[in-house]
């Protein structure tokens, strides 16, 4: 080993992994219980494990109430910064449980219960936050959709959760443009099969929805007019929230998160990934239609006691590139979290980092990264500027919380630009071969994690535990399958090379180019297409469409009118601007689109003509038309 890594780190890490039971059991402890879990981990027939059962408690009472119980009523809990609306706001503890527990009590008079779904489709604004809680409470399971999907995508996601009712807003303000989502709202009602009782509309002043008698309840009545109620008390393995995310098909999955094992590792999270000691303030620049949002923006600072901030801009153009720098000295953040998209979009307009310098930025411990690969650039250049320790950590939405850090609370370890570091305690992370062998330092193959993941990991697939285990368990027996590749150096630091399917990740958003193949197919001319992701210096990655168009088609016609579906059905974060016109697409004997070697030869990547080739002859002219596009 050439880098001397924290013996406090080795030591828990090998604890966590020979001993998960007494690891896990002993951080449990640190948690307000109604009753301590009777099991610690127990294996299911699936070769999955569930953790703490028999325990007792609630989400939200650990969040809100256990905290002004025991002293921190007056404590901001949330701090909601809005330059696109111009509104600063604060909620203590007290406050912020005040209107959960009415907003919960509203949710019981509507008849939702423990164990109903409720679908929130917010931007971001502190509105969001009380109804995922006000969910918890009640033990209603909260659905939260990112307000950048379309109709088509909403109404997909409530025809799986089947909520009874969906919290939203009559707005979303992107920089400047005012994004009225009633109506995104009412044709994704009318699109969806499964019908809803009601929904409950946060009004803005920025556009007043309209409201259908009944249907329609305005969320400030419904919130005023509450009877607050207590908690309800849930078992540790009962869901907390399904949270869809993109797969290798064109139907997104629902990752199912419990409640104790998410309380109990997003807990351990503050201090040991992220150095935070309860009181101070946390910072994550997301949204909480994403996990980062979920866990990050919600969940962990207030399980800990500390100071969250919902943020509601850009990191550029709300005002400027120095947006970030200025809530960090405003609410003193102790640490910060963002998208590396989000800093090469500050990098470009900001490069000699004149903008921070404006800023008393003395608070700031450490700065994370996460939701796609750092580039060395980025991560040297923020290193450089800030002065402090740059952390890319590497996790995903099944996981919830860090599976690759640098665990900063049990000492800091030295960096390698392009790796996050090392595996997070309860994370036994093997990179396997084709065969399931695992493979030695430096050598590329499958990311995998050693059964049983760590607690907050992912439960199943909402309603399809057959896919959750099709796609997690089955590809190496006794392993969790991450779908990334990368490799381990001698050292054991962690390299995350990206997705070894076909999931993409645009500006931090993650993508399925099956689901906007799905979309590119429908397209009347479109004969036959395939849908890539191509590497983009801002963006990480952006898709990318190869089309084959019926005979006699107007070809520029199609190409804007597939843009458009795209962005009319997927959303505009999907970002689909290049579409190329192809006369054939290459493919094996068997008729499978050489989708993987087509992204080779677009983002200029070595690659072995396959085998299993075909016509030789189509790849060559594919080439060529990518090289004259260039
Ligand atoms: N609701 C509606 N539309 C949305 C939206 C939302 N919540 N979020 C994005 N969009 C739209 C944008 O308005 C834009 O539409 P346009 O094509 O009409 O302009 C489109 O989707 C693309 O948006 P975006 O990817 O945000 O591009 P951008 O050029 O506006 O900004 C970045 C680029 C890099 C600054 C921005 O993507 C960014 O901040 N990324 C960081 C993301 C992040 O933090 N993710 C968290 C994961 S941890
Ligand atoms: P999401 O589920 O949206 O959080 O996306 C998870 C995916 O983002 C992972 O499977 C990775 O492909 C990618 N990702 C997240 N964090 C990192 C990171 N630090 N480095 C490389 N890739 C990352």
């Amino acid at each position: 080993m050439s880098t001397t890594v924290s013996d406090l780190y080795k030591e828990n890490y090998e604890k966590s992994i020979s001993n998960p039971e007494e690891f896990w059991g002993e951080i449990a402890q640190r948690l307000p219980w109604f009753e301590f879990p009777s099991t610690i981990l127990s294996p299911l027939p699936n070769g999955h494990y569930d953790w703490f059962k028999g325990g007792k408690m609630n989400t939200c009472y650990m969040a809100l109430d256990a905290h002004v119980e025991n002293g921190r009523a007056d404590q901001t809990a949330l701090i909601y910064d809005s330059p696109v609306s111009n509104t600063k706001l604060t909620f203590t503890y007290a406050e912020l449980l005040e209107k959960v527990s009415k907003l919960a009590g509203s949710l019981q008079k509507l008849g939702v219960k423990k164990g109903d779904t409720v679908v929130v489709y917010m931007p971001a604004v502190p509105q969001a936050v009380m109804a995922m809680l006000a969910c918890a409470r009640i033990g209603a399971i909260h659905s939260v959709v990112f307000g950048g999907f379309a109709p088509k995508e909403l109404a997909m996601r409530i025809d799986d959760a089947k909520p009874k009712v969906i919290i939203s807003a009559s707005c979303g303000i992107e920089v400047q443009k005012v994004i009225p989502y009633k109506p995104l709202l009412d044709e994704a009602i009318h699109l969806a099969e499964h019908k809803i009782q009601n929904t409950i509309i946060f009004q803005r002043p920025e556009v007043k929805a309209e409201l259908k008698e009944g249907f329609d309840l305005d969320f400030n009545e419904v919130l005023e007019s509450g009877e607050p109620t207590s908690y309800v008390e849930v078992e540790a393995t009962d869901p907390l929230y399904v949270l869809y995310t993109s797969g290798t098909t064109g139907k997104p999955k629902g990752i199912v998160r419990q409640n104790g094992g998410h309380a109990v590792a997003l807990h351990y999270s503050m201090e040991y990934v992220y150095g935070i000691k309860p009181g101070e303030v946390f910072w994550a620049a997301s949204d909480v239609g994403w996990v980062v949002g979920h866990s990050y923006i919600v969940y962990a600072p207030l399980l800990y006691g500390a100071t969250t901030i919902m943020f509601e801009g850009k990191p550029i153009k709300t005002p400027d590139a120095g947006t970030f720098w200025r809530v960090i000295e405003e609410y003193k953040v102790t640490a910060m979290f963002t998208a590396p998209t989000a800093i090469r979009a500050i990098r470009k307009e900001d490069p000699d980092g004149e903008l921070m310098k404006k800023y008393d930025l003395s608070s700031l411990r450490y700065q994370y990264l996460a939701g796609e690969r750092c580039d060395v650039a980025t991560y040297q250049w923020l290193q450089e500027k800030l002065g402090i320790p740059v952390i890319d950590h590497w996790w995903q939405t099944e996981s919830g919380w860090a599976m690759v850090a640098n665990m900063v609370g049990y000492g800091v370890n030295p960096t390698k630009p392009g790796s996050a570091t090392l595996p997070v305690c309860g994370y036994n992370l093997q990179v396997l071969d084709e065969e399931g062998h695992e493979l030695p330092a430096g050598k590329e193959g499958y990311v995998t994690i050693k059964l049983p993941l760590p607690p907050s990991c992912l439960a199943t697939v909402w309603q399809n535990d057959e896919r959750f285990v099709a796609g997690y368990l089955d590809h190496f027996k006794g392993y969790y399958f991450s779908g990334d590749g990368g490799y381990k150096d001698e050292d054991g630091y962690v390299f995350i090379t990206g997705r070894i399917d076909d999931v993409i990740n645009v500006s931090g958003h993650r993508l399925s180019t099956a689901e906007i193949e799905e979309v590119v197919a429908s397209h009347p001319e479109v004969a036959e297409c395939a849908v890539i992701g191509k590497n983009d210096e801002l963006r990480g990655q952006v898709p990318m469409a190869f089309i084959v168009v019926k005979t006699g088609s107007d070809e520029e016609k199609v190409i804007k009118e597939v843009i458009q579906e795209v962005r009319d059905e997927v959303g505009a974060i999907a970002y689909l601007k290049e579409v190329l016109v192809a006369q054939r697409l290459p493919k094996t004997r068997s008729g499978k689109t050489l989708r993987k070697t087509l992204r080779a030869i677009v983002n200029g990547d070595e690659y072995k003509v396959p085998s299993t080739i075909d016509d030789p002859a189509i790849l060559t002219e594919v080439e060529t038309l990518i090289v004259s596009k260039k």
